[in-house]
This record gives C-alpha cells, structure tokens and sequence, in this order.
C-alpha cells in the first residue's frame, strides 16, 4: 500500500503527524516540511499558492496516495487550487476544524487564532458560516506564537503577557470554543486555557484532520494492511534545526530526516 503525503512549511505539521500516528498507526507517512521558506503565515497568497504547488509534487514523487495539508495558511488560501492541480484525495484542516467548533459551541460564539495569512483569508469564519450562519466568530492573529514555540517558550511570564493581550477581545466577546488554527499552537493549550479560562472547549486542528484522513482512508477502501506503519521525514534546508525541534512537536527523537534536493 502506498504512503500517505503529509506537508507543512516546516516543523509545525509534526503536530499532525503525531495525531496520524495515533489514529492511523498502520499507514506509512512521507512528510515533507518547507524549512527552506518557512514561515508562510506572513506571505501572499500568490506566494502560498506556488511554494504549495512545489510541496505537492514533492510529495507525488514519492507515490503517495493522499496528501494532508498539516498546515493552516496553505489549507486557508491555497487548498482549492491545489485540488484542482492533483487527483489524489488532498484534505486541508479547515473543514474538519470549523465542523468540530459548530459542533462544540454551546453559545454561538467561536475564536479563531492563526497566523496573518490564515486570520486574513476568514477561511475558518467562511466555512463556520456555512455550517451554521448563527455563529458569531471573532478571528485574530497571533503571529508572536510561532516563533515562542519554535524557540521552546511554552509557558511563563513572558508568553502568558503575551497570550493574555492577544486573547483579550476573545475573552471580551465571551467565546466559549476556540480553534487552535495553526500548527503551533497545540504546543501553547496549557497557557492558552490559563489565560481564557478552563471551561473554553479548545479545537485542535490536528486532531481534527487526523479523523478527517482516517475516515477517508476508509471510504475510498485505500487503508493499509501493515501491523505498524514508517515516517520517512524530508525537508527543503536544515535537517539538524528539525530534528532539534522534532521532540516538542512529537514527543520523540527523529535520525531520519533528510533534505530533499528538488524543491
Ligand atoms: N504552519 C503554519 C500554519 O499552520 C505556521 C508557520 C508558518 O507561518 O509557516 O499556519
């Protein structure tokens, strides 16, 4: 059985490959992370639309069977251009998040956090809409959040200030439910809830589009037989800054990472 294809602009998709190996350990996974151009968040979407491109093919390359858009920013502006590029099944993030926090929400109300690509999209607030026009969202950009957790600030002074003034107007609207729309910020929950309060219902998108892979995986009748699936890691520049924050996101060491000469 062929591998499932999982792409981000860097590290952050580790956070969905960790969901994948735990909803879907007997499928193969090839991950390839842009660490060459990362960070997309602040780009345009012209730019997000061709890096994406160049991510699938890699990707495609590699025989993969389904493609997994770990990353917020390429899912909110570039995944409809991507699906009409490829033929493979391609499942970004926002559906199975938005779907999630309509579910979740008792009062109508749901934040949206993500980078200034994502929140500047209203990807999330498009889809949310659809499901259930009564919801009021409140969407922000937290673009400090990126960089805390790739240098290992989880928690503390410093973050929580930080959390606390970009999360004041969703606490001011009374969100009960926020989406986590961006790799990263799995990795802040703890300072996130601290700072919102316990009773908020916060969405993983990992989580979420984790299930979205499984259930695919199974209607189209494209599962894997294996006992125990493998991770094959790529990315476009420094292996080594990878693998130095692959613990975080994964909870583990990772020897296989590669560089991907093509991209
Ligand atoms: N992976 C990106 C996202 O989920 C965050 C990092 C970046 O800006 O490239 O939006």
């Amino acid at each position: 059985m062929k591998p499932i294809g999982v792409f981000d602009s860097g590290v952050g998709g580790l956070t969905v490959v960790k969901e994948l190996m735990r909803q879907v350990p007997n499928e193969d996974i090839i991950y390839f992370g842009d660490t060459a151009r990362v960070p997309y968040g602040i780009k345009s979407k012209d730019t997000v639309i061709r890096f994406s491109i160049e991510d699938a093919l890699f990707l495609l390359n590699q025989g993969v069977k389904l493609i997994c858009v770990a990353c917020n920013t390429v899912s909110s502006v570039a995944l409809p251009v991507i699906k009409s590029h490829f033929k493979v099944p391609i499942v970004g993030v926002i559906v199975p998040g938005a779907k999630e926090a309509v579910y979740a929400t008792r009062n109508k109300k749901v934040g949206v956090i993500g980078t200034r690509g994502t929140i500047r999209s209203r990807a999330y607030e498009n889809e949310i809409r659809k499901l259930d026009p009564k919801v009021k969202v409140t969407a922000l950009a937290c673009p400090l959040f990126v960089p805390f957790v790739e240098e290992g600030y989880l928690k503390g002074k410093v973050v929580k200030e930080v959390a606390s003034g970009y999360l004041a107007p969703l606490k001011k609207a009374g969100v009960d439910t926020l989406i986590l729309g961006c790799t990263h910020y799995p990795l802040l929950k703890s300072v996130i809830k601290e700072v919102m309060g316990q009773h908020i219902t916060l969405i993983d998108s990992a989580q979420q589009v984790a299930m979205e892979v499984k259930k695919i995986l199974e209607l189209e009748g494209m599962t894997s037989t294996k006992r125990r699936g493998k991770c094959k890691f790529y990315v476009s520049d420094n292996p080594e800054w990878f693998q130095g924050l692959a613990r975080s996101f994964l909870g583990r060491h990772l020897d296989n990472v590669q560089r991907a000469r093509n991209v």
